[in-house]
């Protein structure tokens, strides 16, 4: 096992300048995303044209940050078992801000609004409504965020083979496929070096499809088959948002364990979820496709399977593992841990409405409506965001002895309360037919708009209590270094 490198300088400011700007940009999609369920229900009359454009805004923002706040998580502790670089950490950042810049001007200046996932030929099919300039600015502001992700994940996939000499060592396979010797990498270098493998995959596909849709734009006669495009799309943003999950998730592997002083532990069966999910997590996004009649048919079935076999590993090997660690271990809750603890719930009550998508009969009838909003905002409020906002409250905790106030355990139930009650509105109007990405609704749909904005007004609250308490924080923390010790796994 590698010894973990002193801490290079800047290192810690620029994980807390990545989460102080996924506080920001956050709440800011968080604003974005209740106005436009305001729209919906009637509270606030913003225009069609608006609401699209905030719905660009909104997705393409909330996956890019959950991109900057997952990669935050696996880049601080992932540095406590390998020597990553800190300019290339900067570097992303700053990348990030000048694709923002270049998307913001696309939709706000150009008036682009052709949604996140940017579908060939609509960005260059606008009827008048966007320049080619506003769609090429998008397509660009994506292209630079993806570069920079790019190099993060390149210098990542340097210092795994540099510490741990290879990808497969990385991932734990002498331990799963020979002898447990009891020495497998911890949790974080596997989950690490998973990600690594897909997002590097996902981010040349998706870099590849940009420029392509790029050159389109000036070149016309240059032309992509629209099936292909469709896929390559989707097979970077699905790989790219579940990834973040897998970033994040190492935010429970690394605090639970010091909460509760109990380590833990990479054993074979969490190396073989691992090892599975790094291929699964590439062949599910056809689950997306289920109503793409003129998708080869195979590839729907395996979007079928594997959708259903990808639910299961590392969603129980983690679940299972959180609540035999913190079982009697006298665990002190503060709001950190809880929303780790919380994250666990998410995660896997997120996983059930895309699991019952995910059946081919099923989908044909609910996959345009509100249940898949319903299913990853599940995920992504309760599990992906809480995870970020519990190393946020972690690592700004001025010391172990700091009690969480009021405002803190308020913002803590508001948060799962008013994300519960958001998304069990989705899913609720999902079942009632009720249609995804459409600005205005019928007046049959408006009280389910209207719980579901209710309850967003309850989120984004909690969200600024969390924000405020963390920037507040900044000034006093001393990093978990200095607190907690040496990772788990480091001295062995
Ligand atoms: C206060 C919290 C939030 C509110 C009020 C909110 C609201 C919304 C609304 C109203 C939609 C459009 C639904 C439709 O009619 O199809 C939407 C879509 C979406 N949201 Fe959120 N959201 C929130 C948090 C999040 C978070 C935390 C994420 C991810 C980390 C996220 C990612 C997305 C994505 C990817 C879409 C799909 C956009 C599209 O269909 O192109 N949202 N959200």
């Amino acid at each position: 096992m590698a010894t973990p490198p002193p801490p290079e300088r800047g290192a810690h400011a620029g994980v807390v300048a990545y989460l102080a700007t996924s506080a920001g940009v956050l709440l800011l999609m968080m604003v974005f995303g209740l106005l436009m369920r305001a729209e919906q229900a009637r509270f606030v009359s913003l225009g069609a044209q608006w609401f699209y454009q905030l719905m660009t805004l909104h997705g393409a923002g909330m996956v890019g940050i959950a991109g900057i706040a997952g990669a935050a998580i696996m880049w601080h502790f992932l540095n406590q078992y390998v020597a990553l670089s800190v300019r290339i950490l900067y570097a992303n950042l700053a990348l990030f801000v000048a694709g923002v810049g270049l998307v913001l001007g696309a939709v706000l200046v150009g008036g682009f609004h052709g949604g996140w996932t940017f579908l060939y030929p609509l960005p260059s099919h606008s009827l008048g409504l966007w320049s080619d300039g506003a769609a090429a600015a998008f397509l660009a502001g994506m292209l630079v965020i993806g570069t920079g992700f790019l190099l993060l994940q390149l210098d990542v996939a340097r210092a795994i083979v540099a510490g741990y000499g290879s990808f497969a060592r990385a991932l734990g396979w002498p331990q799963l496929f020979g002898r447990d010797d009891g020495r497998a990498p911890p949790p974080t270098v596997v989950a690490s070096a998973m990600v690594t493998v897909v997002n590097l995959i996902a981010l040349v596909v998706g870099a590849s499809i940009l420029a392509m849709m790029l050159v389109n734009l000036y070149f016309p006669e240059f032309r992509i088959d629209p099936m292909l495009a469709k896929a390559m799309i989707y097979f970077f943003g699905h790989v790219f948002i579940n990834a973040t999950i897998y970033m994040a998730v190492i935010a429970v592997y690394e605090i639970l364990p010091r909460y509760t002083r109990r380590p833990w532990k990479a054993n074979r069966v969490f190396l073989a979820s691992w090892n599975c999910s790094t291929l699964m997590v590439m062949f599910i996004f056809p689950h997306h496709l289920l109503m793409d009649f003129a998708f080869p048919k195979w590839m729907l079935v395996m979007g079928h399977i594997i959708g259903y076999l990808n639910t299961v590993p590392i969603l129980v090997v983690t679940g299972y593992g959180a609540l035999t660690l913190v079982y009697r271990s006298g665990i002190a809750w503060d709001t950190g841990s809880r929303l780790l603890f919380l994250s666990m719930f998410g995660w896997a009550a997120g996983a059930m409405p895309a699991f019952i998508d995910g059946t081919i009969r099923v989908n044909y009838v609910m996959h345009n409506t509100l249940w898949v909003p319903g299913h990853f905002h599940t995920y992504l409020l309760l599990g992906m965001v809480a995870m970020a906002f519990g190393f946020m409250y972690y690592i700004a905790k001025p010391s172990a002895k700091t009690a969480d106030g009021l405002a803190d355990r308020a913002a803590f139930w508001a948060y799962v309360a008013g994300s519960l009650g958001f998304a069990l509105a989705f899913l609720y109007a999902g079942k009632e037919s009720v249609a995804r990405r459409y600005a205005e609704h019928l007046p049959e749909w408006v009280p389910y708009d209207r719980i579901g904005t209710a309850f967003a007004v309850l989120i984004v609250a909690a969200a600024l209590v969390f924000a405020v308490r963390f920037l507040a924080r900044l000034a006093h923390a001393r990093g978990d270094q200095a607190r907690a010790g040496a990772p788990q796994g480091a001295a062995a």
